[in-house]
Parts: structure tokens; sequence; C-alpha cells
């Protein structure tokens, strides 16, 4: 295989199967990861019409899954040069602090920060392997600041900004880039769910006036990992329509 290699969490919904569908026209072959296996081979099925992918089930709250769909990866592929990791659940809303369950802080610390952690360290050593790469981590405008009413998801987001910072710096010399993007109010499955109430409002106080799409969040990951200079690592850059300016 000459193709680089790319391993996208998320990837059988919203950004993560944008950014797939991205790297694929790119002519990367595209580990597509998920915890739904239905979807995930859909969207095999689909984006094999258009370059190389694969569906690996994976369950990022397992560390033993996550390795064995790294290990599934580099196995077809060859290599691994990059990562985009998209998987994560808001959890629930509504809830001031002292409201929230333990049941949901548990759930989405385990998906969006533990389940960040357990891919990093394993797409890691597969990236140096390789001679280096690029990480890019999917964390959220609420990895910058408070977000009312979720505060499990707002800790979990600023975890994978901590954690993107501290790999950049001990990887640097390896080759390795680390960055985070933070979205703001994206069109996706995941916001319909539990934000669509609220769609005028956070329309209302966005400057550019309208939901991102998930392609604009994915081109920003693709091109942290293809054509993004090598002194760029570190950085966590939001795409937000204007929100944190
Ligand atoms: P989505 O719900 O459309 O897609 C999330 C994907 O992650 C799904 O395919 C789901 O099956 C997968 N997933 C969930 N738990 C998993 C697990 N344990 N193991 C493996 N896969 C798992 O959501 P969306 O909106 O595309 O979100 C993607 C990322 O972007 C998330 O990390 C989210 O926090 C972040 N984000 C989304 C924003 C939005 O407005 N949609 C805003 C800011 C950040």
């Amino acid at each position: 295989m000459t193709s680089r290699v790319v391993f996208v969490t998320g990837a059988a919904s919203g950004i993560g199967r944008a950014a797939a569908d991205a790297f694929v026209r790119r002519g990367w072959s595209t580990a597509l990861a998920d915890l739904n296996e239905d979807a995930g081979n859909a969207v095999e099925a689909e984006l094999r019409e258009l370059g190389e992918c694969a569906f690996f089930r994976c369950d990022v709250t397992d560390d033993d899954s996550v390795k064995a769909a790294v290990a599934g990866a580099v196995g077809t592929y060859g290599r691994l040069d990059a990562a985009f990791n998209a998987a994560g659940i808001d959890g629930e809303h509504g809830k001031r602090t002292a409201d929230s369950t333990m049941e949901n802080w548990h759930r989405v610390l385990a998906v969006d920060l533990t389940g960040t952690f357990s891919c990093m360290r394993h797409e890691i050593p597969a990236i140096i392997d390789a001679g280096g790469g690029s990480i890019v981590n999917c964390a959220s405008t609420a990895g910058l600041r408070g977000a009312p009413t979720v505060s499990a998801y707002t800790a979990a987001k600023h975890g994978v900004v901590g954690l993107t910072k501290v790999a950049a710096k001990e990887y640097g010399r390896a080759g390795l880039r680390v960055n985070a993007i933070c979205p703001g109010t994206v069109d996706t499955p995941m916001f319909r769910a539990s934000m669509s109430s609220f769609v005028d409002q956070l329309v209302a106080g966005t400057p550019v006036g309208r939901l991102a799409e998930a392609s604009e969040i994915a081109e920003v990951a693709v091109w942290l990992c293809d054509g993004a200079p090598g002194y760029l690592t570190g950085e966590v850059i939001s795409v937000d329509g204007g929100v944190g300016a």
C-alpha cells in the first residue's frame, strides 16, 4: 500500500463520517472505527465507491477494543500516518451541576475523555513507527469555556484539550503533531437529537448566522493531517462561526 493511512473514530456518523468521506476522496486509506456496526458497515459500503476504506468495530471505552481496532487498521494497510478522534457523546442536557447524575458523569467521561486517551495510547506508537504524522482530537467550544448544564461534557472536552497539549510536547521530536478542533454548533445527528429546540437561539448568537455543516469541521481535520505545516502542533482551533471571537 502506498497511500497514507488514517484512523477515524466516530466514523459512522456526523463529523467523523464527514471526515472519513474527505480522507477517502483525497486518496487516504481510511480505517472507519465506530461502536455502531450497522451504520459503520453502511458507511464503508458507501465510501468504497470513492476509494479505500474498511470498517473496524471499536468501543472507545474499552481499551482492548481500541487496541484491536488500531492493530486491525495497521494489519490491513501496513502503517498508520494519522488519526482523527471524533467519537463522542454529549450526555444529559438541562441539569445544572448539582442536579447532574453520577451515571451521566461516568458515561460522558468514559467516552469523551478516557476514550480519547485510549485511542491516543494506541495511535501514537503506530504513527511514530511509520515515521511520524498527525493526531487531531475533536474537542468542542465546551472545551474552552463553561457550557451551562453540560458539566460532564465540558469537563471531558477541557480534558481533551489538555491531553492534546501534553502529547504535542511529548512527541514533537518524534515527528508527531497533535492538535485539537473545537467545533461550535454543527448540524449532525447528535446535535439534532439534543439541541433541535434551540436552533433559532443558537443561530441568532452565531456571527456567521447558521449552523456548521459537518464537512466544515472535517475539512479542518483533514488539513491538519494533510497539508498543515510541520510547525503547527499543540494548537486548539475553534471552528465556531465566530462565536468565540
Ligand atoms: P454523532 O452522534 O453524529 O457521531 C458520533 C459517533 O460516535 C457515532 O457514530 C457514535 O456511534 C460514535 N460513538 C459514540 N460512542 C462511541 C464509543 N463508545 N466508541 C466508538 N464510537 C462511539 O456526533 P457528532 O456531532 O458528529 O460528534 C462528533 C464529535 O464532535 C464528538 O466528539 C462531539 O462531542 C464533537 N462535537 C460536536 C458538536 C456538534 O454540534 N455536533 C459540537 C462540538 C463538538
